[in-house]
C-alpha cells in the first residue's frame, strides 16, 4: 500500500483509510461486532492504517470497538476521532466549547485505549463559540502530548482559514464523491490546497450508492439513515439511480467495480486526498482496496465527470 501525506509536513497515511461509522451508526445491521473487528484487522494486514471514527458513532460504541480491535497492535496504526456532535432528545447538539473539547479528549482516550489521538478533528462547526476558543483548546491537547495532529470536518473556507492561523490544520473531512462535489466550486478544495491542508473525502462510495448494490429503497433496513435521506428518496433515487447505472457500465468496460472506478476518481482528484471508504465487511474492504491499484488517464477522469458533473444528484445530501 503507497502512502500519501496529510497536508504539507503532515503525517504520512496510507493511500486509502477505512471509515468505521457503519459498524456501529447509521447504516442499518450494527451487531456484527466479529465481522467488524474482522475488517478492521484485515485492513492493517492489508496495509490500511488510517482508521476513522468518532465519539458521537453508537455513540461511544464505535471508539470502544476500535479499542477493542487494536488492543496490543497499536504500533503503525493513525487514528483519527471527533468531537463536538452529539444526539440530544431534539436532534444534533453542536458543542465547540473548550471544556467539552477536553472532556471528550479524555473519552475518546479511554475508549480507544490509547495514550494519543494521532488526528483529532471538531465533528462540526459550533456557531456559538468563536473556532479560535475551540482550536485553542484541541492545541492545549497537542502540548499534553494527548493529541498528534488537528482536524476539522464541514467547515467553511472562511473557519479553515481561522482555525489554520491558530493552530496549523493537518485534514479537513468533508463529503466528497462523485455525487458530491460541492467543494470543487465553494472555495473549500481550493482553501485547502492553498494552505497545504490534507482534504479527507468522507462517503466517497456516496453513502453505498455509487458501488450500483443499492437498487431499491426497500435494500434499507428499518432505522437506516438513508431511508431519510433526500437523495434517496422518492423520485430522487429513480434519477439517481438512472447515472449511477452509467457509473456501472463504464466500469465494466474497464473491467473494475463501479466501487473501484469512484474511489480511483477520487484518489485521482490530488495527492493530497486521502478518502475513507466505510464498510463493516471484509469483502467489501478488499474489493475497495483494489482501487488504489487503478490508473485513470486524464481522459478518463473527464469522461467520469462528465458523466456526473457537479449539482447533477437529485436531492439535498442531508
Ligand atoms: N465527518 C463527517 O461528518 C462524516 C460523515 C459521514 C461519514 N464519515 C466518515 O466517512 C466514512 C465513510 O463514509 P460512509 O460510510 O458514510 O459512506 P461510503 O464510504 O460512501 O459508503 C459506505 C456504504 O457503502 C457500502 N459499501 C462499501 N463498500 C462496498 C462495496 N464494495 N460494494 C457494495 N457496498 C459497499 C457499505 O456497506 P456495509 O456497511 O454493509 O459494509 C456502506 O453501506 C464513515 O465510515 C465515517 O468514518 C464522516
Amino acid at each position: 500500500m503507497r502512502k500519501r501525506t496529510l497536508g504539507k509536513n503532515g503525517p504520512e497515511v496510507s493511500e486509502i483509510g477505512l471509515g468505521l461509522m457503519g459498524m456501529s451508526a447509521f447504516y442499518g445491521d450494527r451487531d456484527n461486532t466479529e465481522e467488524s473487528v474482522a475488517t478492521i484487522h484485515r485492513a492493517l494486514e492489508l496495509g490500511v492504517n488510517f482508521l476513522d471514527t468518532a465519539e458521537l458513532y453508537g455513540p461511544y460504541t464505535n471508539e470502544e470497538l476500535l479499542g477493542q480491535a487494536i488492543k496490543g497492535k497499536r504500533d503503525g496504526i493513525f487514528i483519527a476521532t471527533k468531537f463536538g456532535v452529539m444526539w440530544g432528545p431534539e436532534g444534533a447538539v453542536i458543542d465547540g466549547r473548550p471544556e467539552t473539547v477536553f472532556k471528550s479528549a479524555e473519552g475518546s482516550l479511554k475508549r480507544l485505549g490509547i495514550e494519543t489521538i494521532d488526528l483529532y478533528y471538531q465533528h462540526r462547526m459550533d456557531p456559538k463559540v468563536p473556532i479560535e476558543d475551540t482550536i485553542g483548546a484541541m492545541s492545549e491537547l497537542v502540548k499534553q502530548g494527548k493529541v498528534r495532529f488537528l482536524g476539522i470536518s464541514e467547515a467553511e473556507p472562511a473557519l479553515i482559514e481561522r482555525a489554520h492561523r491558530t493552530h496549523p490544520i493537518t485534514a479537513v473531512q468533508t463529503e466528497y464523491s462523485l455525487w458530491t462535489r460541492d467543494v470543487e466550486t465553494n472555495g473549500v478544495l481550493e482553501t485547502t490546497r492553498r494552505l497545504g491542508i490534507g482534504f479527507v473525502p468522507y462517503s466517497p462510495l456516496g453513502r453505498g450508492f455509487l458501488t450500483g448494490a443499492i437498487k431499491s429503497p426497500d435494500d434499507f433496513e428499518e432505522g437506516d439513515f438513508r431511508r431519510f435521506n433526500p437523495r434517496f428518496m422518492g423520485e430522487n433515487f429513480q434519477k439517481n439511480l438512472d447515472i449511477v447505472k452509467k457509473v456501472e457500465q463504464l466500469a465494466k468496460d474497464k473491467g473494475i467495480s463501479p466501487s473501484q472506478l469512484a474511489l480511483a476518481w477520487v484518489l485521482a482528484k490530488g495527492e493530497e486526498l486521502v478518502p475513507i471508504p466505510g464498510t463493516k465487511r471484509r469483502k467489501y474492504l478488499e474489493e475497495n482496496v483494489k482501487s488504489v491499484e487503478v490508473n485513470l488517464s486524464p481522459a478518463e477522469v473527464s469522461e467520469i465527470d462528465s458523466i456526473f458533473p457537479p449539482d447533477s444528484a437529485a436531492g439535498e445530501r442531508y
